[in-house]
């Protein structure tokens, strides 16, 4: 079939290379388990979910390599499905240019997900890849915030009082989710000319906006929250429990 012909194809990148961070003591945070699976195969999980989804690149610590993909042996993915796990970088941003040179190039849609957020929902994954199909080149869900924002200038002592400089009009802020969906050509592009500063980038979208190319945004959903303080795993189990009761899953 010629690239014309036939349908896009869409791969998902998760990054999971990251050290030390741990949700108090227990193991590195996307190997924690909810409900006895750890967070990542359920993240994995979440994005295989979509028919769309062809391909899983997980990107795990280099030494690390091997462990994650036993766990992905272990545990049943859709056949539908292909995984690999590659190793990852320094920073986030050079795990994400790591695992997006591992997806094939008859792959046009990339979608980049936290492995912090497990439950996110199949109808979210979907709706970030129809807004690329249909032409965005950079998709972010996301929902409206509940609490005013400030915008302060940090405390030189952490604790100190913060002098406020603005007060973003709260009807126009978005609190962006995962996944992020691109027109793989633009995410590899904004990997290829977006300078490595620091820690690199915590956010895709904001790599291909520093492009000049436009991002929309789609609307998230609560359960694709992402899971940081210990209070999050509980709220998460509850959410698991939930779909287990009303559909067996
Ligand atoms: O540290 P932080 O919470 O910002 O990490 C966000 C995500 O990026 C995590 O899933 C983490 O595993 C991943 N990461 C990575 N490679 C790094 C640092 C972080 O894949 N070098």
């Amino acid at each position: 079939m010629s690239d014309e012909a036939r349908p896009p194809r869409t791969a998902v990148v998760i990054p999971a290379a990251g050290r030390g961070v741990r949700l108090g003591p227990g193991a590195p945070k996307a190997l924690r388990a909810l409900n006895g699976t750890p967070m990542l195969v359920h993240a994995v999980r979440a994005m295989a979910a979509s028919r769309a989804v062809r391909l899983v690149v997980v990107v795990a610590p280099a030494d690390g390599v091997a462990e994650v993909k036993h766990l992905l042996d272990d545990h049943a993915l859709p056949e539908r499905t292909d995984y690999l796990v590659v190793a990852g970088g320094d920073t986030r941003q050079e795990s994400v240019r790591l695992g997006l040179e591992a997806v094939p190039d008859d792959h046009d849609i990339v979608l980049v997900h936290d492995a912090a957020r497990p439950l996110v929902p199949v109808d979210t994954v979907d709706a970030v890849i129809e807004a690329v199909r249909d032409g965005a080149v950079a998709v972010v869900p996301a929902l409206p915030v509940a609490d005013t924002v400030k915008e302060v200038e940090p405390a030189a002592e952490p604790g100190g009082p913060e002098q406020v400089v603005a007060t973003p009009v709260r009807a126009r802020l978005r609190a962006v989710q995962t996944p992020q969906g691109f027109d793989r050509a633009t995410l590899v592009d904004a990997h290829a000319t977006v300078a490595l500063a620091g820690e690199g980038a915590t956010d895709d979208a904001g790599m291909v906006e520093k492009l000049g190319a436009p991002v929309v945004v789609v609307p998230g959903h609560e359960e694709a929250f992402k899971v940081t303080r210990p209070l999050d795993l509980v709220l998460a189990e509850a959410v698991l429990a939930r779909r287990r009761a009303n559909d067996g899953f």
